[in-house]
């Protein structure tokens, strides 16, 4: 706020003017964005009659087109903006719904669907039906996005909870979640997908920025839980990953091609939001994570924005320096091919993060690769580090302050007067078109809106990394499907009380070597039935046990020792009782 009636002031009456334009705008439209987020999550949702508690439907659209289902990634955007929102304290009511969604999740990870079972791929399925049941229609998939998108809410809920000295929830619920999904993660981020527009099968920008992230959040998660057998193979994949993700910048035409496939121009809404959802706010602009304010990142959205300046009628005669609706990719022809209205908030959410980062670190570096993103503003920019206390700074961080707020301002010009949002407004006459209420929609008004106020998500361990100088591809060792290893899922039925937990530990470092107080935790999704998979080397001899906890008091599987024999490779359930 102080940052916006400062420059009011500096800049005159037109600036004020357009700035309390967009100030009123999300004032009015960021209420209105919460409820029609919140109506669209089953339990207590207006719009979400049928739909089980905590899960999020699309949109509730039930035809032209048919949104009435429950996607992983929209979810997982969904609800790290709200528990992004609960963790600044913003709404403690949130947590009812957030404690659902968590809930949901180990219910939905469970269910076998087209793309496999838990252990063997099905949580790369994109969708489900609202019931939790698997929607066994033709679809792009898998979509590698969503596993990795989950982990990263669940993990700011967990480390909300860890700080708020509730880490036994932490360690009993979220994280046998979360090493689901990141064990697939670690397993699968070198395999091709569907991107995040369900189209192209190929690798994809958006889904790798957002495995590096996961798999580094995930590690550093899990050590905080105690359940360091992970950490090492999490971490070596996020080095894989992020080393994997430099080869999509393209040099030449200086912009992020967004999938490896798909023959198109590259050109996407993909790196925008890839930039912003992987947004590390002590990472300054390091390039190597594509960060906002990253010369990669800037000169990658100047080139995105540009490619929808004259192929929409909605954007004919605005300056070639001005804001314009944005889409997913300029070929895109679903239902025509429109604007979004995310990803014409994705511009200025980027943006917003930048300003971000540039007023705490106190300058701003213009590159040879962010030169013409820069020039937009004022021609006569040249390559250098401008302090805080610069006028080129003054300057250039108004331009793009206002830059930011001119996209929010297309969104505004093309809302209708009741503040729904819809997924896409036509090209030619900027009117609502395809799902309406989408709640991915929603979200985007709030953490653009929050970004615009300069609230962040945590940091998430973006800062100071290495790129090595040579890119390692095979997923060794962590999770499901590695070669030499045998996915292994152990399911115990046993009675517990409040508070009391079931833990696995064996004969081989897989199992933590017998160690009680190194043993992993198992989930209770299914209660009675307690279950963890675990990696186990192919063509062994295994020996274990379960193992209760219960108020510091440890409490063994009476002997003698179970066994298993793995064989070469896949996967494999043993079924045991406690006794
Ligand atoms: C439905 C998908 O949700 C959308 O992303 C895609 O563009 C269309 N199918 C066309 O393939
Ligand atoms: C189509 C979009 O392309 C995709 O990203 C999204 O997950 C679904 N619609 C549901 O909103």
């Amino acid at each position: 706020m102080r940052f916006i009636l400062l420059t009011a002031l500096c800049f005159g009456a037109t600036t004020w003017a357009q700035l309390s334009a967009v100030t009123s705008f999300l004032a009015t439209e960021g209420p209105i964005a919460k409820v029609g987020l919140l109506a669209n999550i089953g339990g207590s949702g207006s719009k979400s009659a049928g739909v089980k508690a905590g899960i999020v439907i699309a949109s509730p659209s039930k035809s032209s087109p048919d949104y009435f289902y429950t996607w992983t990634r929209d979810s997982s955007l969904v609800f790290k903006a709200v528990i992004d929102s609960f963790v600044r304290g913003e709404d403690a009511s949130l947590r009812t719904q957030i404690d659902q969604y968590v809930a949901s999740q180990a219910v939905q990870q469970q269910v076998s669907n087209p793309s496999g079972t838990v252990s063997s791929g099905g949580l790369g399925e994109p969708k489900f039906n609202v019931d939790l049941s698997a929607f066994t229609g033709g679809w792009g998939r898998p979509q590698r996005d969503g596993p990795a998108l989950r982990a990263t809410a669940l993990i700011a809920y967990g480390n909300w909870l860890i700080a708020n000295s509730n880490t036994t929830f932490a360690l009993s619920t979220i994280w046998p979640i979360v090493k689901l999904d990141l064990d697939y993660v670690a397993s699968n981020w070198n395999q091709t997908g569907f991107d995040l527009w369900e189209e192209v099968n190929s690798s994809s920008f958006f889904t790798t920025a957002v495995q590096h992230r996961a798999l580094r959040e995930g590690a550093a998660f899990a050590t905080k839980l105690g359940q360091t057998s992970v950490v090492s193979g999490y971490t070596s994949q996020a080095t894989n990953t992020l080393c994997f993700l430099q080869s999509y910048w393209n040099p030449t035409a200086g912009y992020v091609t967004a999938n490896t496939g798909g023959g198109r121009s590259g050109k996407d809404a993909n790196t925008a939001l890839a930039s912003l959802h992987t947004f590390d706010p002590s990472a300054g602009c390091d390039a190597a994570t594509f960060q906002p304010c990253s010369d990669k990142a800037l000169s990658s959205l100047k080139v995105y924005v540009d490619s929808f300046r004259s192929i929409y009628t909605v954007n004919s005669g605005i300056a070639a320096t001005d804001a314009v609706a944005t889409g997913r990719y300029p070929e895109d022809s679903y239902y025509g091919g429109n604007p979004w209205y995310l990803t014409t908030l994705a511009v200025a959410e980027q943006l917003y993060d930048a300003l971000t980062v540039w007023k705490a670190q106190g300058s701003l570096n213009v590159t040879a690769v962010s030169l013409p993103f820069f020039q937009q503003f004022n021609s006569t920019i040249a390559v250098g580090t401008y302090p805080s206390t610069s006028a080129i700074f003054t300057t250039l961080t108004t331009a793009v302050y206002n830059f930011a707020d001119s996209f929010v301002a297309v969104v505004q010009k093309y809302t209708p007067s009741g503040g729904a949002l819809a997924e896409q407004y036509t090209r030619a006459a900027g009117v609502p078109t395809s799902a309406a209420d989408l709640t991915w929609s929603y979200a985007s008004v709030l953490t653009a809106a929050a970004a615009r106020n300069g609230l962040t998500g945590d940091s998430w361990g973006a800062k100071g990394l290495v790129v090595p100088s040579s890119c390692s591809t095979s997923g060794s060792g962590s999770g499901s499907g590695s070669s030499g290893t045998v996915a292994v899922t152990f399911n115990v039925v046993a009675t517990t009380v409040y508070g009391e937990n079931i833990y696995l530990t064996g004969s081989v470092d897989a199992l933590q070597n017998w160690s009680p107080t190194n043993a992993m935790i198992l989930s209770p999704a299914n209660y009675p039935t307690w279950s963890i998979t675990v990696n186990l080397p192919a063509n062994s001899a295994i020996q274990y046990k379960y193992i209760r906890k219960y108020n510091g008091a440890t409490t063994w599987l009476a002997d003698p020792n179970n066994q298993l024999s793995t064989g070469a490779s896949g996967a494999a359930t043993v079924n045991d009782q406690w006794r």
